[in-house]
């Protein structure tokens, strides 16, 4: 049942933004911190508190990570809606986030991989409600909900600069567990903060509406078999060869979409003119998958660029690799308000860009920021350290690509598909980051330390991926615009 949320304002805002403003801020907080020391850990030899994991393996380790933090996403949708609530739902995720943290921090490598996987069961359950929770205060919808999720993307992005931030400065001071102990503290502090303000949220997603409560036998059915896996491999019963699994999983999601548009295509019984809208859908759902497993290098290949080949002097400071993916979420702070006025004076002349475009752009820019990163990484073949600034300018054009495809992706989704379709849509857009994910850690993985000529073929071969995927997108386009004949 929805009760309106309390009307308290505060700057004419309800209360409750505040309320999710810092829980996401410290969901974000311990996700990117987390994300800034994960791959450098996995690498790390033993003698210096790493795992000492072979890059092959912390590669694909990473992108499966990531995919299932989107993955179950879908999950922890379907379970606030149907079962939990979505308050609940934020707290059990953001308590499963700490402890999966302090799993982290504690761990040797076997807990350590049992504490990623609780973190991305948290974060499935706690991110796609938090954001749900933000749509409920503004019952009105329309500009001042639109205003409220620009707030509530600040806190995003404020909890994804301080993270990177803060959290491989701890790791460097005193070591790597007390950078995963600090995103466990960011963490408790979130869910903290939530219990004790949530009353400013009134009765939104308190509880489930008869009509749609649904039975917990499956989801304890998956848990049961997930943790059947985990028993296994802990035991050494069964071996794990995380390339093996990452190539796995990529094909089995891959295969998911594929059957799941050719069931909308042809047997969802579809009027011509839905199934040209869902023929759109499959272009931008290719064209997000591709942005994606380009954009999440930022956590593999560049993060490992940072830490070997990058001279992370700063201003005098002698910086950890991993704070420089703060400047993602810096320029996003710095850029949103940008792009947002660009789009807006365009559509004031009728000239903001068909989504199908936006994607082409976002993919030529994600082409231009891996050319940069192709001729960094001929700089260090010839036997240099480069200057920070080069994956400073890749992040600067991976954030405008992002500011291409983010905003639009998810809603023209939801515009193409048919209206009793409409949950499925979304499920989509999150399964294109998922895959996008566990491609990124797959491709990371085909850049070898031993055979440096690997890194610029990386990057160039990405760099090819996104300008002929944005080519391709852009030249589709009026055909794009002539398909979705009627969607505003
Ligand atoms: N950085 C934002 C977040 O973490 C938006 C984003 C989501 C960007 C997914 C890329 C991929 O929520």
């Amino acid at each position: 049942m929805n009760h309106p949320a309390t009307t308290r304002t505060l700057l004419g805002q309800p209360v409750g933004i505040a309320t999710l403003f810092l829980t996401e801020l410290w969901e974000r907080f311990t996700y990117y911190g987390i994300q800034s020391l994960l791959i450098l850990f996995m690498v790390a030899p033993a003698a210096s508190g790493g795992l000492g994991l072979d890059d092959q393996s912390s590669s694909s380790i990473y992108g499966l990570y990531v995919g299932s933090t989107y993955l179950l996403g879908l999950l922890g949708g379907w379970i606030a809606d149907r079962l939990a609530g979505a308050q609940r739902a934020v707290i059990a995720g953001g308590l499963l986030i700490a402890a999966g943290n302090t799993l982290l921090a504690l761990g040797t490598t076997a807990i350590f991989f049992v504490g990623l996987l609780v973190i991305a069961m948290g974060v499935g359950l706690l991110k796609p409600n938090v954001s749900a929770l933000v749509a409920t205060l503004y019952p009105e919808g329309g500009a001042r909900r639109d205003a409220g999720f620009s707030i509530f993307y600040m806190g995003i992005n404020t909890g994804g600069f301080l993270g990177p931030m803060l959290v491989p400065l701890i790791a460097t001071a005193f070591g790597w567990r007390f950078g995963f102990a600090l995103t466990a503290l960011g963490m408790v502090l979130g869910v903290g903060q939530f219990l004790w303000t949530r009353r400013f949220l009134g009765g939104a997603g308190l509880t489930v509406a008869p009509e749609q409560r649904a039975s917990w036998t499956p989801i304890v059915g998956v848990l049961a078999l997930l943790a059947a896996a985990v028993l296994l491999a802990l035991s050494g019963v069964v071996r794990v060869d995380a390339a093996l699994l990452a190539s796995g999983a990529s094909r089995a999601v891959s295969l998911l979409a594929v059957a799941y548009f050719v069931y909308l295509l042809f047997f969802a019984g579809l009027t011509g003119t839905e199934r040209k809208r869902v023929l759109v859908m499959v272009a931008l759902f290719v064209a997000s998958v591709t942005f994606w497993a380009g954009y999440f290098q930022q956590g593999g290949s560049f993060n490992l660029f940072a830490a070997r080949y990058t001279d992370m002097h700063i201003l005098g400071w002698n910086a950890p690799p991993g704070v420089l993916q703060a400047a993602d979420s810096l320029f996003v702070i710095i850029l949103a308000g940008v792009f947002a006025a660009l789009w807006l004076a365009l559509g004031k002349r009728e000239r903001d860009p068909p989504a199908a475009a936006k994607f082409g752009v976002a993919l030529l820019l994600l082409g231009c920021g891996f050319l940069v990163m192709y001729f960094a990484a001929g700089r260090v073949l010839s036997g240099h350290r480069v200057l920070s600034t080069w994956l400073i300018c890749a992040y600067f054009l991976h954030v405008c690509g992002e500011m291409c495809i983010s905003p639009v992706g998810l809603s023209n989704m939801s515009k193409l598909v048919p209206p009793r379709f409409l949950g499925q849509a979304m499920g989509m857009w999150f399964l294109s980051l998922a895959l996008g994910g566990i491609l990124a850690g797959q491709l990371t993985g085909e850049y070898d330390a031993s055979h440096l000529e690997s890194l610029p073929a990386l990057f160039l071969k990405i760099f090819w991926y996104g300008v002929i995927a944005g080519a391709v997108m852009l030249a589709v386009t009026p055909l794009a615009k002539r398909l979705m004949a009627g969607v505003k």
